[in-house]
Parts: C-alpha cells; sequence; structure tokens
C-alpha cells in the first residue's frame, strides 16, 4: 500500500483507527457531502484517511461537511465539480494522491428516474464511466462502488445472496445494474482492476452526535425521513403503501441497516481491496439479514421520540415489493464486518438528528 510522506500532525493525534495502514493514505469520495457520503467520510477521518470529497452539491449541503470537520477535527479536502467532468477528476485524483476511490455520487430517487430517465443514464452511467476513464489515466486501480439491493429486482428467494439473479425494475435501477456490468467488464479485460460493489439494503439513522444525517429535498420517498418528518410536525401522517400483502402484518418488510453500520463497511471493503495480493471484481451485501415491516418501523420509531405517529393504510405504491432483506454471511467472511446496531439506536439517532435539525442542514 502507498503511503505519502504529506500530512500533518493532528492526523496522527487522536487517532482511532482499527486499520493501521490507513495512515496517511488518501481517498477521493465522490458525493462525499450526501447521506451516506458524509457519513463515511466522518469514519474514514476517524480512521486516519487523508479524504477528498468531490462533490456538485446538487442534492447535498456544504454544510454536512463542516459538521464532519466538526466532529472529526480534522479538515477535508474538498473539489466542487460534477463527475462527469474527466479533466477536473484527473486533477482531483493527482492533486490529492488518491490511492483509491469511493463513488457515491449519483441520483437516486425511483421516481423521478421514471420520468427523467436520461439524466439518470447521463448522472449514473456516464458519470461512472467517466470516473473509471480517469482512474485509468491516474493509474488509481481501486474502487468501492455504492449499489444497491435494488439490482436483485423482485426477489425469487430470501434471504438475498449475491449470486441472487439480477434485474431492474426502474430506471435508477438499471443505472446501478449497468455501472455493475460496466465494472464486471472492466475487470475481465484487465485484471489489475480492485472492485468492491457494495449492495445497501435500506440505510436509516444518523451520527449519533445528532449533527449529520439524511435531509431530502422536498417530499421524503423513503419510509423512515418520512416518518421522522411526522414526528417533529412538518407531516400531518404517514400514508402506509398497503397492508395487504404477504408478510406477517400485511406491510412491506426491509432490511433497514444503520447508516453508521453502513459508513465501516466501506472501510472493510477498502481495507480488502488494498490488502490483497490481485485485482478483483467482488459484490457484497451490506444489511443485517433481519427484516422489519413498515409498522414494526412505526412503533419502534414511537418508542424512540415518545409520541404516536399517525398513519393511514394507502393503496400499495407502484413498483413496490412486499419483503427483501439479506443474507449478510458474505460481508462477515469476506470483510469480517457486520451491522451493530439494532433496530431501536436506528430510530433513537434518526430522532436525534431530526429533532435538533428539523429543517435538516438549512437550520
Ligand atoms: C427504495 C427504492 C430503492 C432504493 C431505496 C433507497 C422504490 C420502489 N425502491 O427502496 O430502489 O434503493 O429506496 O433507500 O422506491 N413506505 C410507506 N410509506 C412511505 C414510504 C415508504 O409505507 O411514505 C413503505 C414502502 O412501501 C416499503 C417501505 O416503507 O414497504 C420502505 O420504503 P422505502 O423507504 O421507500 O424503501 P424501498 O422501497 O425499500
Amino acid at each position: 500500500m502507498v503511503k505519502h510522506a504529506r500530512g500533518t500532525g493532528t492526523q496522527f493525534s487522536n487517532l482511532k483507527a482499527s486499520i493501521v495502514d490507513s495512515l496517511n493514505t488518501s481517498i477521493l469520495v465522490t458525493g462525499g457531502a450526501g447521506y451516506i457520503g458524509s457519513h463515511t467520510c466522518l469514519e474514514l477521518l476517524r480512521a486516519g484517511f487523508r479524504v477528498t470529497v468531490f462533490d456538485n452539491f446538487s442534492n447535498s449541503d456544504s454544510e454536512a461537511l463542516r459538521r464532519v470537520e466538526r466532529i472529526a477535527g480534522k479538515k477535508l479536502g474538498v473539489v466542487n465539480a460534477d463527475v462527469r467532468d474527466r479533466a477536473a477528476l484527473v486533477e482531483a485524483l493527482r492533486a490529492s494522491e488518491a490511492t483509491a476511490v469511493i463513488h457515491f455520487a449519483g441520483l437516486k430517487a425511483v421516481g423521478e428516474s421514471v420520468h427523467q430517465p436520461l439524466r439518470y443514464y447521463d448522472n449514473n452511467v456516464v458519470g461512472a464511466l467517466c470516473l473509471l476513464e480517469s482512474m485509468e489515466v491516474c493509474g488509481v486501480r481501486s474502487l468501492v462502488f455504492s449499489s444497491s439491493a435494488t439490482v436483485y429486482g423482485d426477489p425469487q428467494f430470501l434471504p438475498l445472496t449475491e449470486n441472487h439473479p439480477l434485474s431492474a425494475t426502474n430506471p435508477y435501477g438499471r443505472t446501478k445494474l449497468v455501472i455493475e456490468d460496466m465494472l464486471r467488464d472492466a475487470y475481465a479485460s484487465n485484471a489489475d482492476w480492485r472492485y468492491c460493489i457494495l449492495r445497501y439494503f435500506n440505510p436509516v439513522g444518523a451520527h449519533d452526535s445528532g449533527l449529520i444525517g439524511e435531509d431530502p429535498q422536498g417530499i421524503p420517498n423513503n419510509l423512515l425521513p418520512f416518518v421522522a418528518q411526522v414526528a417533529v410536525g412538518r407531516r400531518e401522517f404517514l400514508n402506509v403503501w398497503g397492508n395487504d400483502y404477504e408478510t406477517p402484518d400485511g406491510t412491506g418488510v426491509r432490511d433497514y441497516i444503520h447508516v453508521v453500520d453502513l459508513a465501516r463497511g466501506h472501510l472493510r471493503a477498502l481495507d480488502m481491496l488494498q490488502q490483497g495480493t490481485s485485482g478483483q471484481c467482488t459484490a457484497v451485501n451490506l444489511g443485517t439479514g433481519r427484516g422489519y415491516s413498515v409498522l414494526d418501523m412505526v412503533r419502534a420509531f414511537e418508542v424512540a421520540c415518545g409520541q404516536r405517529v399517525p398513519y393511514r393504510i394507502e393503496p400499495r405504491r407502484a413498483g413496490d415489493i412486499a419483503a427483501c432483506y439479506s443474507d449478510p454471511a458474505l460481508a462477515r467472511s469476506l470483510l469480517n464486518w457486520s451491522a451493530t446496531r439494532t433496530l431501536q439506536t436506528m430510530c433513537e439517532d434518526a430522532w436525534r438528528w431530526q429533532k435538533s435539525n428539523p429543517a435538516g442542514y438549512a437550520t
């Protein structure tokens, strides 16, 4: 692993690194100001990495990065640029002396992707292509890619293992699948590449400082941010999309995972890539292996916030599936990683963030 002579004394103080080799190693994080990106940047700083965020702030707030620096007591490098800008990528890779990239930058709203598919292909697929080309130009070989359980489509069996057949049911999911295929093809053509594809289940919660968390623009599509906004009084009630699924209480079942557990999974993936003796292209689930229903989530959130969360049962949401949860065994054996935070902690942390930042970073 390449180490850099550059760096400040503060990077060596207060070190809580579990990965000794992270000392002063430089990582480029695209989309580092977003929800999962900001939590991952924080864990990287705490572990002793030098971190450069590459973000166009189209769906994120630079305040998140100031708060990450505040919690870590360390500085981030920040490049305000679009991931489709090859020249800016090459410059950022060279200037930061990055030895690996974590790629979060992308659009992620399923409904929006149905109405604006070309925008999704451009941002997500073209963005990933520009990144891979720029990495090749700069000789940076290691990449952790932010994928999603959405690539499993409608589950044929549960829990979902990494070798479950892949398919997509909407343009957003298709962009993730195309990028995964692009990585597999690139690796097949050159076995020097080191790729780890992380397939996230449903990330929720926030850092326990309450300083960073999920800050969706407009009406939240996802369950937990919506529930949190009901609890804080921004919305009147939750719409529960269907209670006639083949699940224990009829509502949809998902594998919710604490965002800090998820963020730490990225450090384990980096570690695996950089310690490995050869190239690879490996896909790994990041989930807890447990499913909870919409009503389980509402009840857990009510306990966390100490008040009722009113809801109404509505018809099913188009494109939703009954149940989806991971088999997390590969992450355990390959990355030595497993999720440790409980459903109650997920809800308590999400609530702490929401009540101290009722309007997100805008407050
Ligand atoms: C959704 C996306 C998925 C994406 C993921 C990102 C769809 C179909 N899938 O997953 O591709 O990777 O977000 O986190 O959009 N629910 C309600 N009321 C709400 C919101 C959600 O009842 O207001 C229910 C849903 O029906 C579902 C569960 O809560 O059963 C979770 O929904 P959500 O948070 O949107 O995640 P997914 O649909 O699993």
